[in-house]
């Protein structure tokens, strides 16, 4: 946390908002390709494939890299399929992973040839009126979950993703009573781990499962890769051990049993770190000993810290060079919504602001924009790439005032 000028040590951050306006989502391609390439050499096991779960940013340019970087994708939604469609997938490089759809989505999804997960016994009738003689994925949930916050544990007993290990069996009688062969088991047990020891544990209730049905040929164990939203504080994830150990499982469950493919869904991992969010500073005011620095980045922005209390890094840009000096005491970064909750940052040093100065927030590429919305008709703000040769692209416009005027 400090002044800083530069996005990406890149470009200057009020050169980019007089340009293209403010708040404004600012991604560098060459750090999304990066972690591509780390996700895809995550193992070495052969038949290893990464999907995108593309829910954590679906911005088309930002798909298209991904798909240039060979990675596959998962959906959530047709809306899903559909961008991912458009920015080149096809169909067998995604899979729908559906949590109660209507079936509509599913024959969306049936109709384009997409591999489907459902995660109930319900959604499994649903899915086998439109899909008799297909295939299924069962979504498990193995009882245990894990996340930096109760609102994405997705495993366990009280979430409502996937079907109980002991309905298994009963899910298999209900797939083959469509005719329908289970191919695939897949699971998501939460968002964000920086220790890989409860993903690798929970790995261990898939390859069991899969020793016992001979038909699956995926395993899709989940996303859930954490990144150091504290920098030089958090460590960063141990990829290469766990990786090491991922293989040697792997490679001893294949010997033992069969080739299988093994698929992981990363969102957070591909996207959350190539992403600037920048914003200006509107109004400063201390009330009652507290320190506001009113900019306007709103929860309608960027949600995270209101819906989860996340932390982010925040750098400021001076509007005029000047010495670095902190805030005495915590002070508090506000947006401009009118909700008291509208905070994203509180009780940490900020340094000193003035109106007009650039605020940065960090790592804001997942669930960033993707989440973003138009409360109190704000509209939507514009995306810009920072492109490998080092030229900036406008990859998605600023919402216009008539734009929220649609029926
Ligand atoms: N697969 C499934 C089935 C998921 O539900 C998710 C995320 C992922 C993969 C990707 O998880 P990741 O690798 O990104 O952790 N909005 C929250 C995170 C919600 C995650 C929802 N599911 C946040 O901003 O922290």
């Amino acid at each position: 946390m400090g002044y800083c000028d530069k996005v990406f040590n890149k470009v200057e951050a009020h050169e980019l908002l007089r340009e293209f306006g403010s708040p404004l989502y600012v991604y560098d391609e060459a750090t999304l390709r990066q972690r591509c390439r780390e996700m895809k050499k995550l193992v070495s096991y052969p038949q290893f494939r990464v999907n995108y779960s593309a829910k954590a940013n679906t911005n088309p340019q930002l798909l298209k890299i991904v798909r240039e970087e060979g990675l596959d994708v998962d959906a959530m939604s047709p809306g899903e399929m559909y961008l991912e469609e458009l920015a080149g997938f096809p169909p067998e490089r995604i899979m729908f992973i559906g949590n109660n759809v209507a079936q509509g989505e599913f024959e969306y999804a049936v109709r384009r040839g997409i591999y489907i997960s459902v995660d109930s016994l319900s959604q499994l009738k649903t899915l086998g009126a439109v899909n008799r003689g297909g295939e299924v994925c069962l979504r498990v949930n193995p009882e245990v979950g894990a996340g930096h916050h109760e609102k994405v544990v997705t495993g366990g007993k009280k979430a409502k993703f996937g079907i109980a290990i002991e309905d298994i069996p009963q899910a298999c009688t209900i797939a083959d009573s469509f005719g329908m062969t289970v191919t695939g088991l897949n699971q998501h047990i939460g968002s964000l781990f920086l220790d890989g020891g409860d993903y690798l544990a929970a790995m261990e209730l898939l390859l069991t499962l899969a020793e016992e049905m001979p038909a699956i040929h995926t395993l899709d164990f989940g996303g859930g890769f954490g990144i150091p939203y504290r920098h030089g504080v958090e460590p960063r994830l141990d990829l290469k051990a766990m990786g090491a150990a991922m293989d040697e499982r792997l490679n001893a469950w294949s010997a033992q049993n069969r080739a299988i493919t093994v698929r992981i869904e990363p969102g957070r991992y591909i996207a959350a770190e190539c992403s600037n969010l920048l914003g200006t500073v509107t109004a400063i005011k201390n009330n009652y000993g507290n320190t506001f620095v009113g900019c306007d980045i709103g929860f309608n922005t960027l949600i995270r810290p209101a819906m989860y209390d996340s932390y982010h890094e925040i750098d400021i840009a001076p509007h005029t060079p000047r010495a670095y000096a902190e805030y005495d005491g915590p002070a508090w970064l506000v947006g401009p919504i009118c909700e008291s909750g509208d905070i994203l940052a509180h009780d940490r040093p900020l340094p000193r602001c003035e109106e007009g100065d650039a605020v940065i927030i960090h790592d804001a590429g997942a669930y960033g924009y993707s989440m973003a919305s138009p409360y109190n008709s704000r509209p939507l703000p514009a995306e810009v790439l920072i492109q490998a040769d080092g030229s900036v692209r406008l990859i998605r416009r600023r919402q216009s005032l008539e734009e929220l005027w649609q029926i």
